[in-house]
C-alpha cells in the first residue's frame, strides 16, 4: 500500500481506442519518425520489435509493437527454474474432468508478504499452452506490492479485480484498475503489480489462444457492446534502475527467474498495437430484449478470442452489467440450459440475478460442458410469479469466462476447503407443476 502510488494512479493519462496504432514517447524526440529501425535510434535508445502474432498474419489480426528502450531486452543472464507456487498450466491432467456443477467461496487470506504473482492460484483450464490453444482460470489474493517483474510467454492475462485497486507498471507505461474495471497484459509484456489498498483480490483469465478482440456486431450495427473508444492504453513511462531486479518469466507452464542488472521497464517510447489496456465494465453498452424472451448471453460479450472455426471462441469474456428488464410474458432471469461451451462465472460485486444465495463476490462457479444449470429454486419461484413491470437490475456486476473446451480442475481447486459441498442443492426441491388437462 502506498499513498504515492495511489496519487500516481489517479493522475494517469491514457490513449483511447481498441486495437489502434498508438504511439507515445516519454521524452520528446525519442520516437523515430518515418522508420522503425534507424541506423541509430534517437537519444541513444535501442529499437526492438515485440510480436504478438506471426509476422504474416492478416493485417486485421496482426499485433506488434516497436519499443525504444535504454537497454535491449536481449541483455539478460540465463533464466533458471523457480517454484511455480500455485500456478498451473494446460494441459491440465491433475484431476479427472468433472461433470458436476461446482462453486467456490473466495480464496482464503494469504500469508503476509504475498505479492500478485505469489498470490496467483490456478483453478483449472483447458487446451495446451505449448500449442497456443485454450485458457486457464486463475484467482489472486495479495497483500504486498511486487518488487519483481513478471511476463507471461504462455498467454495474455485478463485481470478482473474484485477487491482493491492495482497500479500496473508495464513496459508501455502505467495503468490503474479498480474493481469494475479490467486490465489486459499482452503475451510477453513485462509488468509489475503495485497494490493501492491493503490487499487485492480478483480473477485472471490466461488466454493461450488468439489475442482477445472485440466481437463482430452483425445486425447490431456499427456501435454497441464494448465500444472501441473506451479501451485505454498507457502513455510511455520508464524507470531508471541500475541494480539487481528479479524478472520472472512464465514459459510453457513453469516459472523461470533471472536477476537483471537493470530494470526491463526501461521503454522510453513505443508505437504499435500489441499494447496493454484497461476497460471500465460500466461503459458496456448492454443490449437486450424490448419485446419478449431474452437474447442468449453472448449478447453480453466484451472480448472474444476466436478459434479456427468461425463463431467458436477459445474463450469469451462476458459481463452481466446493470440493465433494464422489460420483456413481456418472459421468464426474465437467465434460463435453464445445457451448453456445449463451459462457463466459469465470477462476481465482482453485489448479487447475480440467477442465484438468490451462495454465489458471492470473490467466489465463482463452474458449469462445465453440457452440465444442467440455471436459476435456483428461489429465483425460479420469484421470477415465475413476479409482476412484469420494467425492472432495473443494478445491484451487481458478474462476469463469465466461456470457453469451447471443458475446464479441468487443478488438484488445489478440486480439493479446496473453499469448494462448496452442497451446490447441487441450489436446484433441489424443484416442485412438479405439471398438470395434464384431464
Ligand atoms: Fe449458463
Amino acid at each position: 500500500m502506498s499513498g504515492d502510488a495511489r496519487k500516481t494512479a489517479e493522475g494517469l493519462t491514457y490513449l483511447s481506442g481498441f486495437g489502434n496504432e498508438h504511439s507515445s514517447e516519454a521524452v520528446p524526440g525519442a520516437l523515430p519518425q518515418g522508420r522503425n529501425s534507424p541506423q541509430r535510434a534517437p537519444l541513444g535508445l535501442y529499437a526492438e520489435q515485440l510480436s504478438g502474432t506471426a509476422f504474416t498474419e492478416p493485417r486485421a489480426h496482426n499485433r506488434r509493437s516497436w519499443l525504444y528502450r535504454i537497454r535491449p531486452s536481449a541483455a539478460h543472464p540465463a533464466f533458471t527454474r523457480t517454484d511455480n507456487g500455485a500456478i498451473r498450466t494446460a494441459p491440465f491432467t491433475e484431476s479427472t474432468p468433472d461433470p458436476n456443477r461446482l462453486r467456490w467461496n473466495p480464496l482464503p487470506e494469504p500469508a503476509p508478504g504475498t505479492d500478485f504473482l505469489a498470490g496467483l492460484w490456478t483453478l483449472g483450464g483447458n487446451g495446451d499452452a505449448t500449442q497456443r490453444t485454450g485458457m486457464a482460470v486463475h484467482l489472486y489474493h495479495a497483500n504486498s506490492s511486487m518488487d519483481r517483474v513478471f511476463s507471461d510467454a504462455d498467454g495474455e492475462l485478463l485481470i478482473v479485480p474484485e477487491r482493491g485497486g492495482l497500479l500496473l507498471r508495464t513496459e508501455f507505461g502505467l495503468l490503474h484498475v479498480e474493481p469494475g474495471h479490467v486490465a489486459l497484459i499482452p503475451r510477453g509484456v513485462r509488468f509489475r503489480v503495485e497494490l493501492l489498498d491493503a490487499s487485492a483480490r480478483g480473477y485472471v483469465c490466461e488466454n493461450y489462444g488468439a489475442p482477445f478482440h472485440l466481437p463482430d456486431l452483425g445486425p447490431i450495427g456499427a456501435n454497441g457492446l464494448a465500444n472501441a473508444r473506451d479501451f485505454m492504453a498507457p502513455v510511455a513511462a520508464y524507470e531508471e534502475v541500475e541494480g539487481p531486479v528479479e524478472v520472472v518469466n512464465k514459459f510453457c507452464g513453469n516459472l523461470w527467474t533471472a536477476m537483471y542488472d537493470h530494470t526491463p521497464l526501461d521503454v522510453v517510447a513505443w508505437h504499435g498495437n500489441h499494447v496493454p489496456y484497461i476497460y471500465d465494465l460500466r461503459r458496456f453498452n448492454v443490449i437486450g430484449t424490448i419485446s419478449y424472451d431474452h437474447p442468449d448471453p453472448s449478447i453480453f460479450t466484451v472480448l472474444t478470442s476466436p478459434s479456427d472455426t468461425p463463431g467458436l471462441a477459445g474463450v469469451d469474456f462476458v459481463v452481466f452489467a446493470p440493465r433494464w428488464l422489460v420483456g413481456e410474458d418472459t421468464f426474465r432471469p437467465p434460463y435453464f440450459h445445457r451448453n456445449v461451451m463451459s462457463e466459469y462465472m465470477g462476481l465482482i460485486e453485489g448479487a447475480y440475478d440467477a442465484k438468490a444465495e451462495g454465489f458471492v463476490p470473490g467466489g465463482g462457479s463452474l458449469h462445465n460442458m453440457m452440465s444442467a444449470h440455471g436459476p435456483d429454486r428461489e429465483t425460479f419461484d420469484r421470477a415465475s410469479a413476479a409482476e412484469l413491470k420494467p425492472q432495473k437490475i443494478d445491484d451487481g456486476l458478474a462476469f463469465m469466462f466461456e470457453t469451447r473446451w471443458p475446464v479441468t480442475l487443478t488438484t488445489a481447486a478440486a480439493r479446496a476447503d473453499h469448494l462448496q459441498s452442497h451446490y447441487d442443492n441450489a436446484w433441489s426441491g424443484m416442485e412438479r407443476h405439471f398438470r395434464p388437462l384431464h
